[in-house]
């Protein structure tokens, strides 16, 4: 198959590699004709992983190129990804599938609303990456994707075409669990993390910051035990602490993305979550506190 990457960051390239391993043919989208330009001075990008760097040779365009789109892999950031889809949305041939692979969520619900005709998929990943320079990336850790078809239309023999391509890929038959467990432990852990400025374990230190998280994760159990989700068998507070401990020592995107003055994924995580408590009358006053936080910290 012929994958088109729209967000060649971190997470597209690990994909882009892994899809050109397998045997799929992979083009790159690239945001500004500034960086093609710097692409196409060397015309590859690495990936190192412990002692071992493999360099992949990928074609790459900017989103004005006019072939059409078969399958379209989407790894921006969650924020970009609505205008990201705009700029290649003519280039999809009539059964084109779409994989959107980001944190938070907003993007894939309104993308599958919109667009009835396609077949969306979504995903959700621990897979970890960061460039040392410019397309050049370090694998930091190898983790699990699950992908799950969001929208009616199409079938899930994507799955079956993606088989060689991670063997940690997952097929998720209710990928909107998926998601929102993803979202809970974003929650739970990205926003104070951030607003804290402190690694993932240490929000269990302190009896103030274990007390947020407790409030936050009570709200998120309130949602969606009234939207019918079972998340987990347990609360999510034994289940957040228990990955804040397992990833003591990282730093969450969001705290990264504050401390180097990016934008976050705030309103696709704890912005989505109060939107749907908004809706349904829900109380969230800890979520909608660390929202507004967030939000002043990164302007
Ligand atoms: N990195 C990880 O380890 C990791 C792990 C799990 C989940 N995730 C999630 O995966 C998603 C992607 O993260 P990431 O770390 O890969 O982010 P990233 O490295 O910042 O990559 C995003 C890429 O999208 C590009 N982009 C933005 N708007 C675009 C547009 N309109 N057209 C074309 N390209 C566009 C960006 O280009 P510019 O830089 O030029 O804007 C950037 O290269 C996020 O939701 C993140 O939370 C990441």
């Amino acid at each position: 198959m012929h994958w088109h990457i729209l967000g060649a960051g971190a997470i597209g390239l690990l994909w882009a590699a892994k899809l050109q391993k397998a045997g799929h043919q992979v083009t790159l989208i690239l945001h500004t004709p500034e960086k093609l330009t710097r692409y196409n001075d060397t015309g590859h990008f690495q990936i190192s992983h412990n002692d071992t760097s493999e360099r992949f040779v990928a074609e790459a365009e900017l989103a004005s190129s006019e072939t059409p789109i078969s399958h379209l892999l989407v790894s921006t950031k969650s924020f970009a990804v609505i205008d990201a889809f705009a700029t290649v949305q003519q280039r999809l041939s009539d059964s084109a599938r779409v994989l959107l692979l980001h944190n938070g969520m907003g993007p894939q619900q309104q993308l599958t609303e919109k667009h009835p005709e396609l077949e969306i998929w979504a995903g959700s990943t621990t897979d970890g990456a960061y460039f040392d320079q410019p397309f050049s990336l370090v694998r930091a850790g190898i983790g699990e994707t699950h992908i799950g078809r969001l929208s009616a239309c199409g079938n899930d023999r994507l799955f079956q075409e993606l088989q060689g391509v991670d063997d940690q890929l997952h097929h998720a038959t209710d990928i909107a669990t998926v998601l929102w467990r993803k979202l809970a432990i974003n929650c739970a852990i990205n926003p104070l993390t951030a607003l804290f400025n402190c690694r993932n374990g240490e929000l269990l230190k302190y009896d103030d910051r274990r007390a947020a998280m407790a409030q936050i994760c009570k709200e998120v159990d309130d949602v969606t035990r009234a939207l019918g989700f079972t998340l987990f068998d347990r609360k999510l507070m034994e289940e957040a602490w228990d990955v804040a401990e397992l990833t003591g020592n990282n730093h969450s995107s969001m705290q990264q993305d504050v401390s180097h003055h990016r934008p976050t994924e705030i309103e696709t995580i704890t912005g989505y979550l109060c939107g749907v408590a908004d809706q349904a009358n829900i109380a969230t006053p800890a979520n909608h506190l660390v929202l507004e936080a967030v939000r002043e910290l990164s302007e």
